[in-house]
This record gives structure tokens, sequence and C-alpha cells, in this order.
């Protein structure tokens, strides 16, 4: 009777929980809002304003200047896409200046070329920039994104009590399963919550949002690495295929990152298992930049198979270490530099320090810099790293 009652118990969780098979890999796309932000003045700011064309010269780009072919697939529109009214059914409405052939229109565009379209919404009674939330049109708002074919939600937390997210998010997530339209859930559940129940948000979400914002500075992707090692004993354990922590956008090709900078950035996002999610201008992005965002090998590492969430596994000389096991056996690890000090700091890790046990590895520079190297049992690894920059080797185990 009990074996009944625990079964019985167990099909009611996977029923409600969310199983829609998405995001097997961190999901990768592009967000408008770190760079776009909620500009809305199309008369003044035409290339830059939250509009369709934003929205199809993006994925025009992405289809067929790589982006897509390295695995950026979703293109996702943040706040500021709403009238500030809905409709006489209820019904939400893009903002008909800006989005003049409607979301589904823009839906079957970004389909057309190959790509997913997701889009943002609150789960209170206004979004975080003050548009219509969907508290109290729930059921309406889910069946209006799933006739619309949308693939992805960003559902945030203003404008509502955090203690409602408990119940709130799984029942939104329970609706978007009944549409039966695969529509990757993403959540800021977390975020806004002093203790997050992480077991259950990691049952009913895809990933979600742990913690602040980011903002276009170095000051800002290192208080965000900072936040991510302090709770890293915590947080890995939730991550694996399906369901993910986001640390937040990638902000690499803007105004405030360094290259050396947006190369730590991307190194250690793919150590955290992070959703890859630009948010650039890609029309204008420099190429070195674009490099960094499509450098494959540091994209496998974002996307290894086994989705296991890497540490940080050292902190010394203002200097970091990370490392993230792979699916063939490899250890990614990353040695950041935090220092800001001038001439490249020689750092020398034990095989202790980089938490990989005493083999001889091929250690390939992820970023291409350096020729393939040999690490063996009895010396230590040297490397150097420039003023707040990284070096990112993939260390494989190789059999004598
Ligand atoms: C919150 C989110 C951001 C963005 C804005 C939009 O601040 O954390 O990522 O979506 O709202 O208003």
């Amino acid at each position: 009777m009990k074996i009944l009652w625990f079964m019985f118990l167990e099909l009611l969780s996977s029923a409600l929980s969310l199983d829609n098979g998405l995001a097997l890999t961190p999901p990768m796309g592009w967000l408008t809002w770190q760079r776009f932000r909620c500009i809305t003045d199309c008369k003044k700011y035409p290339e830059e304003c939250i509009s369709e064309s934003l929205i199809k010269r993006t994925t025009d780009i992405m289809a067929k200047e790589g982006y897509l072919a390295a695995g950026y697939n979703y293109v996702v529109i943040d706040d500021c896409w709403l009238e500030k009214k809905r409709d006489a059914n209820n019904r939400m409405v893009a903002d008909r200046q800006r989005f003049p052939s409607g979301i589904k229109a823009l839906a079957d565009y970004v389909h057309g070329k190959g790509l997913k379209l997701g889009i943002y919404q609150d789960y209170g009674t206004k979004t975080c920039a003050g548009y219509p939330g969907v508290l109290g049109y729930e059921e309406i708002d889910v069946k209006t994104f799933a006739e619309w074919d949308v693939d992805y939600i960003k559902l945030d937390g203003c404008n509502v009590d955090p203690s409602k997210y408990d119940t709130g998010y799984p029942a939104f997530g329970k609706l978007l399963n009944e549409t039966g339209r695969p529509i990757v859930y993403s959540c800021s559940w977390p975020a806004y919550q002093d203790n997050p129940n992480y077991s259950s948000i990691a049952k009913y979400c895809n990933l979600w949002r742990n913690y602040e914002d980011i903002d276009d500075s170095w000051a800002s992707v290192k208080n965000i690495m900072q936040w991510f090692a302090e709770n890293q004993d915590e947080l890995v354990r939730y991550a694996g295929p399906g369901h993910w922590n986001d640390p937040d956008m990638l902000v690499i090709g803007n105004f405030g990152l360094s290259l050396d900078q947006a190369r730590v950035q991307m190194a250690v996002w793919s150590i955290l298992a992070a959703p890859l999610l630009m948010s650039v201008d890609l029309a204008t992005i420099r190429p070195e930049f674009k490099e960094v965002l499509l450098n494959e090998d540091v994209i496998a590492v974002n996307q290894d198979p086994l989705g296991k969430q890497g540490m940080r596994v050292w902190t010394g000389s203002d200097c970091e270490i990370w490392n993230r096991e792979l699916a063939d056996g490899s250890y990614a690890i990353a040695f950041v530099s935090l220092r800001e000090d001038g001439a490249p700091f020689t750092l020398e890790a034990s095989f202790d320090d980089m938490k990989i046990s005493k083999k001889i590895y091929k250690v390939k520079d992820l970023y291409n810099d350096e020729k393939t190297t040999f690490c063996d049992i009895q010396g230590k690894f040297e490397t150097r790293i420039n003023p707040t920059g990284v070096r990112f080797y993939k260390f494989t185990p190789i059999c004598i």
C-alpha cells in the first residue's frame, strides 16, 4: 500500500513538474535588454528601439553570420514590447507602432530563418518597466503566447509579493505545459527571494535568474562571479540537463568590457554551464568580440552534454582557478586574474590547486594563443595571465 501511495505521489509530481524535454544544454541566444534596455523612441533611435525591425535585423545576422551555426538559436524580446493597455478581450497587444505586424508574424519570420522566438513577461501586475503583467490573466496570456508560436518565455517577478512565486511560477509553468507547445521557461523566481526553494525551482523552470541584473561593466561581471563562487556549494547541485542557473546576459561587445574581460566572461559563463544570451548590437559589434562569442571550443565547454556546473576551486594572489568536469573525462580550467597591476602575472598551480588528479594531460588553449602542451605529474602548471584576463584550457588525460 505504501509503495502504491509513493508511486501515485511520484506520478503526480512528474505530471506537475516541467518535463518539456527542452534546454538539455544551456540555452543560447540573444536578448534585447542589456544593450537596448527600454528604448522606445524609434524616431530618435531607429536602429536601437525595441521593435520588430530590431528583431528581424538581429535574426538575419544570426542566421547569416555564423551565430546560429554556433548554437545561438533563440532571439528574445525583453521588456517594453507591449502596449500599455490590453485589448477589449483582455489580450496582450504588442506596441502598434513598433511591432506593426504583430508577434505571430514576427515568430513566422524568425522561424523562417531557422531560429526561435522568445518574449518577456512578468508574473506581477506590471512588468519591471511598467507594462501590463500577467497576474490575473495567466490563462489567456499563455494561450496567446502559444497561438503566437512563441518558443521561450522569460517571466520576471516585479510588482508582486515574492511569497506568491512559490505557487505562481509552478502554476504558470503548468499552463505552458498544457499548451502542448514546447516553450522554454525562464524564471526570475529566486532573484527576488532571500531563501529560494531551489529544488522546486529546478523542477519547474528550465533556467532561473539567481541574482542581480548585470550591467555593462567589469565591476558587475566580477561581482556576479564572486556571488556565484560564494554560493556554489548550494547552486551546482540544481544545474543539469533541462534546468540551469542563470547569471544573466553576456555583455561582450558593448561599451564596458575590454577584450580580456570579455574573454573572462565567456570562459567563466561556460564553466558555470550558464545560458549564453548575448545582448549586443550584432550589426556593429567589433570582429574581435564576435570571435569571442563564436569561439567553438569555449562554446563546446558550455554545451558539454554532462551538464555539470563547474566551480571556483582556488583563489590567491588576486587570481582564481575555475574548473568544470566534462563528459569525455577532460577538465575545462580557467585561470582568471583580477589583478590590475601592469604586466601579465605568472601563476604556478599544483594539481591540488586545480582540483585534478595526478595524471599526464594534453593541455589545449581554448583561445588559441598558445600551442598545445603537456602537463605531467612531476611539475606544476605555469601560466601567464593578462591583467583582468583569463587563460582558458582544456586538460585531457592521456594514457601512456
Ligand atoms: C528586470 C530583469 C532584467 C530585465 C528588466 C526589464 O530588471 O532582471 O533582466 O528583464 O527587468 O524591465
